[in-house]
Order: C-alpha cells, then structure tokens, then sequence
C-alpha cells in the first residue's frame, strides 16, 4: 500500500483529487434555498460541503450582533480553502456552523447533499464523528495520554479495534514525520509536533471534510510552513475537502481558493 492510500483508509473511496480543483470557481446559486433533491449543482459533481444562506447573530445586551448575513460556500472533494479575514469577522463561527456544532439562525449546512439542520442531535453527532475533522489553533491533545492514543481514542470511539485503530495511528503518525514520537506526551512534543498530531487526530476516522480554525497561529514560522505542508499533502493525497481559517497570507497563497468575509458573507477573493 502506497502512502496515500494508507491516509484513505479506511474510507478508500474518498475519490481522486479534482484536477481542475485550483481553478474551479463554485457555481452561482440561486437564491431560494434549495430543497434536498434541488441543490444547484449536478449530481455527479456535488460539493461535499453546502453552506447556504446561513445567518448567526448573538444578542448582547440590548442590542444584535450580526455576523453572518447570508454566507455562502460550497467546498469539493480534494479542494482547499483559505478563509482569511479579520479577527471577530466571524471565521470561527462559520467553521462551528459547517462543523454541526453550532445552529445557524437560518440557512442550511448540506453535507454531501444532505441537509442536517433537520437532523437530531445524536444523527449529527453521527455524522459529524465520521466525516468531519477539526483542528484547531491550539491542539486539545489529552495531556494524559501519549500522541498515538491520542489518535487511537476517537477510532475506537466510532468502533474500531484497539489494532486496527493503532495501525492506523501509526501509519498517520509515520506521513506526519513523527515515527520517533508515538509514546511522547503532549508535553513531551513540541508545538509543531502537538500540531502535527492533532491533524492525525482530525483525520483518523477518514472524514470527507477538515476544518481547521487557524491550525498554525501559534507556531513560528517556519515550524507553521512545515504543519501546513503536512496538511496540504493529507488533503491532496486523500480527497478531503478542507477550509481552513488562517491570517497566514503565504500559507492561504498556497491553498487552491481563498475566501473572506464581508458584511457577514463569504467572498471570493482575486
Ligand atoms: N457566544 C457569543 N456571544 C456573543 N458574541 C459572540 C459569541 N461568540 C462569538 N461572538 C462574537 O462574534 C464575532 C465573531 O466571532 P468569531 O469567533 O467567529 O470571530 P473570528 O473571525 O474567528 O475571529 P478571530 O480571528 O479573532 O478568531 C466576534 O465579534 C465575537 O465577539
Ligand atoms: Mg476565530
């Protein structure tokens, strides 16, 4: 087995890169929210992840905040987005929302075609277990367990054996350059390797989607060059669809499309 298809495992038919990935602009969608069967794109050339419409205000105090207004986004499988924007313009909140763990106040999340919003909690949690990753800024490794545990747990949590999973623990862990690491401590590591292992993590259970919410904002940056090499070569190799949230101008530049957020809504930028 080649190692891009160690990373597919179990999911070997996450499907092949898109080729023209860096040069697909999403197609325009049209304004009425869009029924299950009606999405606007062709079946055979779906997004994996939909986001239409999708409002979320806070109230604070006497007043709204507004932040998103209507955002829209459509990621394809092997696709990378940077989403670049200022800080509380509300990067975090759309990567909650397309990750289920936050309600828009309107609009719908399709994942794969699906819509969730409809879903109970337990299905989204279902869903959410296997085909979304999270990586953020600062890791969330269980300090008391070493990093291939820490890459075992959420696998056997969705049902695989203590082999299986620590198999696939450790071929992950070797692509991400940490074969000498396995049994460190997070404590143990340094950052780029805590981050490093946090992408083995987010991918264990071979989702369709990454998000990652500034995954190298708080490492050097040469040490950032090196986790988002890491991540860049897992999402091509393997089909994932990944936004990632990011201020790191050289790291979106190398992402096949970059987005911002304006007035509450999701920009192509260039
Ligand atoms: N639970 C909440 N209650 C009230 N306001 C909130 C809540 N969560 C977020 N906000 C506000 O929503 C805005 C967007 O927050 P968000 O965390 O999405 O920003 P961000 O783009 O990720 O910023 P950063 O780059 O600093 O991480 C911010 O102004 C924030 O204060
Ligand atoms: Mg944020």
């Amino acid at each position: 087995m080649n190692e891009a298809a160690a990373i597919t495992e179990p999911r070997a038919g996450a499907g092949p890169l898109r080729k023209d990935a860096a040069s697909t602009a999403p197609p325009p969608v049209s304004p009425e929210p869009a029924g299950g069967d009606e999405l606007p794109f062709p079946q055979d050339d779906a997004p994996v992840l939909f986001l239409n419409g999708i409002e979320r205000h806070y109230r604070q105090g006497a007043g709204v905040l507004e932040i998103l207004k209507g955002a829209e986004l459509a990621v394809w499988p092997g696709q990378s987005v940077a989403l670049v924007a200022p800080s509380g313009a509300g990067k975090s909140t759309l990567l909650h929302i397309a990750g289920l763990l936050e309600y828009p106040d309107a609009g719908e999340v399709y994942i794969e075609r699906v819509a969730t919003s409809t879903m109970s909690d337990s299905q989204r949690t279902r869903l959410r277990r296997t085909e979304i990753g999270f990586v953020y800024q600062f890791h969330h490794l269980l300090p008391e367990f070493s990093a291939i545990e820490n890459v075992i747990l959420p696998q056997m949590i969705r049902g695989l054996s203590r082999k299986e999973a620590a198999n696939r623990a450790s071929e992950l862990l070797n692509y991400l350059g940490l074969k000498d690491r396995l049994t460190h401590r997070p404590s143990q590591l340094s950052g780029g390797e805590q981050q490093r292992v946090a992408i083995a993590r987010a991918v264990a259970n071979a989702p369709r989607i990454l998000l990652a919410d500034e995954p190298t904002g708080n490492l050097d940056p040469r040490t950032s060059e090196r986790v988002f090499g890491a991540l860049t070569q897992l999402v091509r190799a393997s089909g994932l669809a990944m936004i990632c949230a990011t201020h790191n101008m050289d790291i979106a530049a190398r992402m096949d499309r970059r987005v911002t957020l304006r007035d509450g809504a999701v920009v192509e930028m260039e």
